[in-house]
């Protein structure tokens, strides 16, 4: 592939962290794109990746000096540099980033000046795993790339190829000029959302039966997660409104937990009059018991009949009560009729995009890394995303509602200057 002309890093601080891979070789093509499309480039190398490529050739590429050791011999006043190389940088990368690396990553380990920096770092990290197939999909790899992407770091999937063992799959790091533009595009993304308040709800609900009893459904939150997480990464100020879920909160989002449908009505609607951006991926509970029973309900022989009635319907009330400026994002999951009822909520509920849930296909729906999701808009256009992992979706679908906010502001500012 060739590298787009137009790819500029001008004056960007890029720290380009080097580990002990075969295919560590390609970092130098790296350097010398990164250099040419006007970046800054600070080189950390692992020890073990100076077995593979010298420091000398680093070095020279990115005119600046390698930095290797935690503890330099020869700079005794130096030892705090991992902390303001993190705050120095707009983004770190890490290509091609080993097994190893990645374990110690996800594990908070701090042995290398490596991983002491981005520990300590602010910035976006994307780490370029590459590895032989086998290491690749060890469950051990695959948990920790999990983790790391709870954490927030950005992945960069291998490509299936050749590799240096002789053998054939995924674990090759892909060319530089992919690299380079994956960074261009990460960079952009970057500042998207800078100065505004995006609100998101998460998980399911739970609607008491007794103390000890509830109706709820199978949403683990994942792709509100995944949502909010992606948000903050661009620079918003992000409200998650979970229902009950095990997931860790995405680094620089304010969480608030909640239980029922009523208590996420009362929450969400509380937060939204300052929310520039409203992301409802809950599920909701539509029906609560007319009752909760103060202590828990004996087994009898006889049927049990619950009474349950309607909640709040916290979309459609947003839907009301929306400022013209706010952009409004619902979520739907349909067994029948998908696009029908999709479109229908769109316009019942006065919404601007609605992401429909594809249950009824593999990888897709409740408590799969991997959505299928169905854009539509308001003004009937209609996109199919292919099957992706939820964080994927979340910055696709932030990039589909961000690029329709700027067109249309753009045609109001036209109108008004005319
Ligand atoms: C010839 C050779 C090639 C290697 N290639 C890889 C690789 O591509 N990916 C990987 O994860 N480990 C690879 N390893 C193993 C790492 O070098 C080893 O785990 C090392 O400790 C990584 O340390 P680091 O992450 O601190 O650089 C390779 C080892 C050898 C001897």
């Amino acid at each position: 592939m060739a590298l787009e002309t137009h790819v500029s890093l001008e004056s960007r601080h890029l720290l380009l962290g080097v580990t002990g891979s075969i295919a560590a070789y390609k970092a130098a093509e790296l350097v010398r794109l990164l250099k040419k499309a006007g970046a800054e480039v600070q080189i950390i190398m692992t020890p073990d990746a100076t077995r593979f490529i010298t420091p000398l050739t680093l070095g020279t590429l990115s005119e600046r000096e390698v930095l290797i050791d935690l503890f330099p011999e020869n700079e005794p006043g130096s030892w705090t540099k991992h902390v303001h190389l993190g705050r120095w940088a707009d983004l770190a990368i890490v290509a091609p980033a080993t097994a190893q690396t990645l374990a110690r990553l996800a594990h908070g380990f701090c042995d290398t000046m490596l991983s002491a920096t981005l520990l300590s770092a602010r910035c976006p990290v994307l780490l370029c795993p590459a590895m032989d197939h086998d290491m690749y999909h060890h469950p051990a790899t695959q948990q920790n790339l999990e983790q790391l992407r709870r954490y927030g770091y950005e992945i960069l999937p291998p490509e299936f190829g050749a590799l240096a063992s002789g053998l054939v799959g995924d674990g090759r790091l892909p060319d530089p000029e992919r690299i380079v533009a994956h960074i261009a595009a990460l960079l952009r993304r970057q500042a998207s959302l800078t100065g505004k308040h995006v609100l998101v709800t998460a998980g399911p609900t739970r609607e008491m039966i007794d103390p000890v009893r509830c109706l709820t459904n199978p949403a683990t939150g994942t792709m509100g997660f995944a949502l909010a997480r992606a948000a903050a990464r661009r620079g918003a100020q992000v409200t998650l409104i979970s229902g009950p879920t095990w997931l860790p909160t995405p680094p620089g989002v304010t969480r608030i937990d909640v239980t029922s449908a009523q208590e996420m009505y009362e929450a969400t609607l509380q937060h939204a009059p300052t929310a520039d951006f409203i992301f409802m991926a809950a599920a909701v509970a539509d029906y609560t018991p007319v009752e909760t029973a103060p202590s828990k309900l004996k087994k009898t022989d006889d049927e049990l009949v619950l009474r349950l009635r309607r909640t709040p319907d916290i979309l459609a009330e947003l839907g009301r009560r929306r400022r013209p400026d706010q952009v409004l994002v619902g979520f739907a999951l349909e067994t029948d009729n998908a696009l029908a009822n999709a479109r229908n909520k769109l316009r019942h509920k006065n919404l601007d995009w609605i992401a429909l849930n594809r249950l009824n296909e593999p990888g897709a729906g409740f408590g799969t890394g991997t959505n299928r999701l169905t854009l539509l808009h308001r003004s009937g256009h209609q996109e199919e995303l292919p099957l992706l992992p939820k964080d994927e979706a979340a910055e696709v679908l932030l990039d589909r509602v961000l690029t329709r906010y700027a067109d249309s502001n753009a045609e109001k500012a036209a109108t008004q200057s005319v």
